[in-house]
């Protein structure tokens, strides 16, 4: 079992695929994505390589993201090397959900056994401002398709906007009164690159949490392998609401996570620092040196992030690594 100094036990992956993405989200990417140079994302060998060596060390859920990871025309591959691995017991995909209404079945096929696709609006209009992307529609679509898949474990996810969605909690409620599906509310990091436009747009966590307790919602334990999300359900409701406070006190105590970048480098932290280059044991093939360089690499785990302190590390926007 991977154990930092801390004594936090690492079971769960977040491997980016790529880093490329077809959506302008104003917090991300907002002029769009520009490759800087010829890039060369893993390939099936080396994230084989990689996922046979974290299952080796005790990793029990991956997550695939980007960028966008839908970009990718092997993704149903590397779903399915993930569901082979043995060890390896959830693989969820984040996506904007540009093309989940086409491919949702694919990637079930393949294995995929929990979703989270990205809605910060379910305004049409606000939606495509925000994103750059007329898609909400096949979207929603795409996420209907996705419930008769076979995927049991749904989730939206809207990073919170004070002049997007910030008065749209009630849509968001309506959306899942009906709907077994969890909706996560994500509060706005700040990045090296959206400074101004944090400033405008955050809100706390703590405002949607105060309107939730007051409607009826009440907590429910957290599950076991679960991400971050405080998670809240209410008796009238089918869905459940989940909020990502990261400026909360003690966010990182539970962190139970590791990341991977497209280009191969493991990032302790979202946080943190450059990332550290492990491809050329992927590349190799070599399962030991990876295990080795991975142990070697999480004794430099820090406690926490330094958010709080405006301290962005070096992650200009999280399509780097795939939040
Ligand atoms: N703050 C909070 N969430 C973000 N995401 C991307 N950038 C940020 C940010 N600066 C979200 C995406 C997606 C998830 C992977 O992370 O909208 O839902
Ligand atoms: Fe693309 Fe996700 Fe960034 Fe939006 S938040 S631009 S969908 S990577």
């Amino acid at each position: 079992m991977l154990t930092d100094n801390f004594g936090r036990q690492f079971q769960y992956l977040r491997l980016s695929i790529t880093d490329a993405c077809n959506f302008r989200c104003q917090y991300c990417l907002p002029n769009g994505y520009h490759a800087e140079h010829d890039r060369q994302f893993l390939s099936l060998n080396e994230i084989d390589t990689l996922i046979t060596a974290f299952a080796r060390l005790g990793m029990r859920k991956v997550r695939i993201t980007g960028g966008e990871p839908g970009l990718r025309k092997d993704l149903p591959d590397i779903i399915s090397l993930c569901r082979s691995t043995a060890g390896i017991e959830q693989i969820a995909l984040t996506t904007n959900g540009f093309n989940l209404e086409k491919n949702i079945q694919h990637w079930a096929d393949a294995g995929l056994t929990a979703l989270n696709v990205s809605a910060d609006s379910l305004d049409t209009q606000l939606f495509a401002s925000l994103t750059g992307q007329a898609k909400l529609q096949t979207i929603l679509r795409g996420i209907a398709k996705a419930e008769q898949s076979g995927i049991k474990n749904i989730k939206l996810n809207a990073v919170l906007l004070k002049h997007f969605n910030g008065q749209q909690l009630d849509e968001y409620l309506a959306w899942i009164k009906q709907r077994n599906l969890a909706i996560r509310f994500i509060e706005l990091m700040e990045v090296g690159s959206n400074k101004t436009f944090f400033n405008k747009q955050h809100i706390s966590g703590e405002v949607i949490k105060g309107k939730l307790l007051d409607q009826g919602w009440f907590a429910m334990p957290r599950a076991p392998l679960a991400g971050p999300a405080q998670e809240f359900s209410h008796p009238d409701y089918q869905g459940r609401v989940g909020l990502i406070m990261p400026y909360s006190k003690d966010f990182c105590q539970n962190c139970n996570r590791l990341r991977m970048s497209a280009m191969g480098k493991l990032h302790l932290c979202l946080f943190s620092e450059q990332g550290i280059n492990i491809r050329p044991w992927l590349t190799a093939g070599d399962v030991k040196g990876t295990c080795e360089a991975v142990r070697q690499a999480l004794t430099d785990k820090s406690a926490s992030h330094s958010l709080h302190l405006h301290q962005t590390g070096a992650t200009k926007h999280l399509a780097m690594i795939g939040g």
